[in-house]
């Protein structure tokens, strides 16, 4: 089984074939979190888990620079139900916004959201771009809990920063496409423990001008098994052990619609 751990299947580019999107993942066994950008795309992802059993969940949050609005921690908590299982996307990007004012905006709404998820007892999932130094502070700062690092494409020096706040390191198809070799070595390295598979669908396509889908999760496992030279199989239990950790569920086989 596979666990795309960070997808938005909730947006519209999904619209025309979500549904059939869904039935072919919950037959395949591949399980996805659907991720909130802002208040209606969160919405959509707890709405879209609501109809199934198992196998589809939702975090709810707001991106650093995708959203205008500011989080009003009462909205947000109207949308929490058992199939919610992380606050997020939320996080800094300065690649995007270099003004001052805009970054402190952005210092101040990922706060709301730490302390939101500290309280909940969920973890964050966290989108960070130039900002690293950045982050790292507030969240030794600010939180005590765990953290997903979404679509992570730095460093070995900065993922040791991260695995040693004990936060789990999610890779998607930027390693497939990394000529520099510095993100194989990423993966190379990262404890089996503290490794997600993720898509970000629909961005982010290993077929080059495509739409992603969740399915092409499969093809990030591919490239670290063969980094890591164990099999897909490997790669594939690990992953959807540590996802299932993270996010606090049981594996269960019990997929299939609500009725
Ligand atoms: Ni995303």
């Amino acid at each position: 089984m596979l666990f795309d751990t960070h997808t938005h299947v909730n947006f519209p580019e999904f619209d025309p074939d979500r549904e059939q999107i869904l039935k072919d993942a919950q037959d395949q066994g591949l399980w996805m979190t659907n991720v909130g950008c802002d208040y209606k795309s969160s919405k959509s992802a707890v709405e879209l888990a609501s109809k199934f059993k198992d196998g589809v969940y939702a975090t709810v949050g707001q991106h650093p620079t995708d959203s205008k609005e500011h989080f009003d921690e009462e909205i947000y908590s109207a949308l929490i139900t058992d199939k919610v299982v992380a606050i997020g996307e939320c996080g800094l990007d300065y690649y995007h916004q270099k003004e001052e004012a805009g970054i402190n905006k952005q210092k101040a709404e990922f706060i709301k959201q730490i302390h939101f998820a500290q309280k909940l007892g969920l973890p964050l999932v966290i989108h960070c771009r130039d900002a690293y130094h950045d982050l790292i502070e507030i969240l030794q700062a600010e939180y005590t809990g765990q953290a997903i690092i979404h679509s992570f494409t730095d460093s070995g020096d900065t993922a040791k920063k991260f695995l040693d706040l004990g936060y789990y390191i999610a890779l998607n198809a930027i390693l497939i496409f990394d000529k520099t070799g510095r993100l194989a070595e990423v993966a190379k390295n990262l404890p089996s423990d503290r490794i997600l598979i993720e898509t970000d669908a629909p961005f982010l396509s290993p077929n080059r001008g495509k739409r992603n889908e969740p399915a092409n999760v499969k093809r990030v496992a591919e490239r670290i098994a063969e980094i890591r030279e164990v099999s897909l199989e490997e790669v594939s239990d690990l992953t959807f052990t540590n996802a299932c950790r993270i996010y606090q569920l049981e594996k269960s086989p019990s997929t299939g619609l609500r009725t």
